[in-house]
């Protein structure tokens, strides 16, 4: 039997999209193992995730770490001695220095709450709703050296509503992170992403019913 893609998943916070990966996998979903989830706060609600699920997890606080570079040493040999073969960035809430890009070249993937390169950086949700956008959605990419640029893997759109607040954008486009980033992690799973330049290509892809959204409505 093939071996499962051994994951690292890094977090800092609450960890929906940890668990919705868990879920996946446990329901045959996605085909690969989580073999380490790091935290960087040790108050982080995906910790309990973890052990709810019995996934291992450590805390390596950036606190700890005299430098940002002494820090992603520490996580690229712990990511090492678990044998990682993707890292999966989920709400990881630090800047990733290039030695780690280095140790793990396009084997980094990053789940963002908006349509990049629309509003990247922080919050996201409010630049948005800010901005007067009509949609709005979430991307998963490659990490590279900039802030949420790297080669776009899927998106998924969500309109905006005039009574929309943050919290309700945000939960709207959370629903689709939860499915979307299961998704890119499992073609990856299948060898399916050729990046080529900016672009990546799903190998095999057969297309599919991908239609206009309009908001307003055109029947308005
Ligand atoms: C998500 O919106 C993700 O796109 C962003 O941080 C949030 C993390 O949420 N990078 P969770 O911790 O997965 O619930």
């Amino acid at each position: 039997m093939k071996n499962k893609l051994k994951l690292g998943v890094l977090v800092s916070g609450g960890g929906s999209n940890l668990q919705a990966i868990i879920d996946n996998i446990e329901a045959g979903r996605l085909d690969a193992q989580i073999s380490i989830v790091i935290s960087n706060n040790a108050d982080a609600f995906s910790l309990q995730r973890c052990r709810n699920h019995n996934v291992p997890a450590i805390v390596v606080d950036h606190r700890d770490y005299t430098s940002r570079n002494d820090f992603d040493r520490h996580l690229i040999d712990v990511l090492r001695s678990y044998d990682v073969e993707l890292v999966v960035m989920a709400g990881f809430m630090r800047i990733l220095t290039k030695s780690f890009l280095a140790a793990f070249p396009m084997r980094i993937m990053n789940i963002h709450p908006a349509l990049l390169p629309a509003f990247p950086g922080l919050h996201v949700q409010k630049q948005a709703l800010d901005y007067g956008v009509r949609f709005s959605g979430c991307t998963v990419h490659f990490a590279d050296g900039g802030v949420d640029t790297g080669p776009i893997i899927i998106q998924a759109v969500v309109p905006v509503f005039d009574e929309d607040n943050e919290e309700r954008l945000a939960a709207r486009i959370l629903q689709e992170e939860h499915k979307i980033y299961s998704r890119a992690i499992q073609w990856y799973a299948e060898n399916r992403l050729e990046v080529q330049g900016r672009k990546v290509l799903l190998k095999g892809n057969r297309g599919g019913d991908i239609r206009a959204q309009h908001n307003p409505p055109l029947s308005e």
